[in-house]
């Protein structure tokens, strides 16, 4: 069971590492035939939880790639029904920016577009991708609870929000999870209480970038302290940096990215990593960026 997670308080479980697919659709993927064999490895490996968005894609042209290559994936391989795809909206992509568009109207839009890239009729997480300063949250919100009661959406979740936006949220409906950046570099979440009140409500915590990002995942294997650790643990870098957030609580749920099979089957083999408490404070004592 330590390597189990409870989605929320919903009673699904999922694996403790779930796959960020983002790398396989943004600038920079793989072709497809790698991002597939990417998909199949983790679930080979027993993975069954799967990060995705709207917009993980080149631009506003190429929106929905990655949940039609997921969903793709998931069918070719027999296995839709035994592994979440859990998507969000709420950004837009002009030119390959990224640009936060919590308007109702996109809202409702991006989650009917999202129902059709995964040919289903019910998305089963749908997380608000980040908070729209230009609307009123509770619009955003009102959106998502309306899509959700008209069976569009089995739990909600939000991402990129602070223990204020996440209480606020909560006094107008369940939130199954929070997508929020924490990784070594970056554990702004365990300094501000919000892992913890998550923890109190039951609330699943997806650390994203957990390794660090899409670029600065390589300062982990430049760490002292992770080489060490490394050569100790015959484990790499990202392997111990994952385990470390394992190890952080039992409702943390981290989401490495992914465009190499090496790289995700490696991620997933943390959860069979028991860091020593003296291992886990020497990290905790690590600077931040
Ligand atoms: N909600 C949001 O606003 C938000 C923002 C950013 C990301 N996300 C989600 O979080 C996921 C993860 O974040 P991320 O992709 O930005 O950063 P990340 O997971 O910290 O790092 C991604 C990169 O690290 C490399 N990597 C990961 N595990 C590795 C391992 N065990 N060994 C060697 N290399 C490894 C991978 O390289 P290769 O590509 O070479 O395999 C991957 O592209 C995304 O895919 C996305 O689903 C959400």
């Amino acid at each position: 069971m330590k390597q189990q997670r409870e989605l929320g308080n919903t009673g699904l479980m999922f694996k403790a590492i779930g796959l960020g697919a983002m790398p396989l659709s943004i600038s920079g993927r793989p072709d497809e035939a790698q991002a597939f064999a990417v998909i199949e490895a983790f679930v080979a490996d027993g993975g069954n939880f799967i990060d995705t968005a709207n917009v993980y894609s080149l631009d506003d042209n190429d929106i929905g790639h990655n949940e039609r290559l997921i969903r793709q994936a998931l069918d070719q391989l027999g296995v839709r029904d035994k592994v979440m795809v859990a998507t969000k909206g709420g950004l837009r992509r002009p030119g390959g920016a990224w640009v936060v568009d919590g308007d109702p109207d996109w809202l409702r839009q991006s989650c009917e577009h999202s129902l059709q890239a995964l040919q289903t009729d019910c998305i089963s997480l749908y997380q608000l991708h980040a908070i729209d300063p230009k609307v009123d949250f509770r619009r955003s919100l009102e959106t998502l609870v309306a899509l959700k009661e008209e069976g569009n959406i089995l739990h909600l979740g939000l991402s990129n929000v602070s223990p204020e936006q996440l209480e606020q949220a909560l006094e107008f409906t369940v939130i199954a999870s929070v997508q929020n950046r924490c990784n070594l570099f970056d554990r702004r979440d365990f300094h501000n209480g919000l892992i913890d009140f998550c923890r109190a409500r039951r609330i699943t915590y997806i650390p994203y970038s957990p390794v660090g990002g899409h670029h600065g995942h390589v300062r982990l294997g430049q760490e002292p302290l992770l080489q060490q650790l490394a050569a100790k643990y015959q484990a790499s870098p990202h392997r111990i940096a994952l385990a470390w957030l394992l190890h952080k609580g039992r409702h943390i749920l981290p989401i490495p990215g992914a465009s190499r099979i090496a790289s995700i089957r490696d991620s997933l083999q943390a959860m069979d990593l028991n860091l020593s408490a003296e291992d886990i404070a020497a990290l905790d004592r690590l600077a931040e960026q």
